[in-house]
């Protein structure tokens, strides 16, 4: 009883003086220092990676009414080069992704999206991908003490029979507090037209790589379109 009591009364701390950072989209206690120190190293960062000032000769691909979409090849000059690895480095970390390999950089090809306020707030990285095995079933929940709850959602079933793809999406990610206004949709029907030169990709000849559950959700979603 005693040590469940005690979890109460720190769950009920956590929440004392919890607040949403309305530029960078943190979630920290204001009550507590540490906490506090942390948003302040992760609010600059984050504002500073996001932030965006127009580029001479930019491949705009796409316009809409609360922003733009543009493409970064890898013979773009060095500066955006530098920008969409700020936003790649943003996008791991947020993501849990650490050391990850890439498989060849000249290919890969990311898309951000611009809102009209100039911040990025969503990215797509594409690389050529030629085979994907396909998802079968719901992600199986084992209760496991040993694993954790974000490992049981990544227990799906694969196809063990490749199918062939073009385009692999290594990552998809959009603002936290810009999400659910079909901004990932719009940065993956753009990359769909303009991934392969002169043809767009269906649906079908696409895959997402090893997807979080938000991604899982999203993808699953995308595709019954
Ligand atoms: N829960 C349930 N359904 C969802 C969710 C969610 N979290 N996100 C998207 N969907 C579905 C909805 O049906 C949505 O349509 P609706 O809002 O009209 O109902 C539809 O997908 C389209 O969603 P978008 O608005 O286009 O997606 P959004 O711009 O919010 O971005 C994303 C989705 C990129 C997954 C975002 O939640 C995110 O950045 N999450 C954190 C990073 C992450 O986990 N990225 C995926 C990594 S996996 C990979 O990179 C391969
Ligand atoms: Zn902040």
């Amino acid at each position: 009883k005693g040590l469940k009591d005690q979890m109460i009364i720190d769950a009920g701390q956590k929440h004392i003086g919890a607040t949403i950072c309305k530029s960078c989209g943190m979630v920290y206690s204001v009550a507590n220092p540490e906490d506090e120190a942390h948003h302040v190293q992760y609010h600059q960062r984050f504002i500073e990676g996001i932030k965006y000032t127009s580029w001479k000769n930019e491949h705009v691909v796409a316009e809409f009414w609360d922003g733009k979409i543009i493409l970064i090849l890898q013979n773009d000059p060095k500066y955006i080069i530098k920008k969409a690895d700020d936003i790649r480095k943003l996008v791991d970390n947020e993501l849990g992704f650490k050391h990850v390999v890439q498989t060849d950089p000249s290919q890969t090809k990311t898309y951000l999206f611009v809102s009209n306020e100039k911040k990025i707030v969503g990215c797509l990285i594409a690389e050529p991908v030629r085979q994907a095995f396909r998802v079968l079933s719901e992600p199986i929940t084992v209760e496991s003490p040993t694993k954790n709850s974000l490992e049981h959602q990544r227990a799906w079933c694969c196809s063990t029979k490749p199918e062939k793809v073009y385009c692999g999406i290594s990552r998809i990610w959009v603002f936290s507090l810009m999400r659910r206004k079909h901004i990932a949709s719009r940065l993956v029907d753009v990359m769909r037209q303009t991934f392969l030169f002169g043809c767009s990709l269906s649906i079908n000849e696409i895959a997402f790589s090893d997807p979080t559950p938000d991604g899982k959700l999203f993808a699953a979603k995308y595709c019954k379109v």
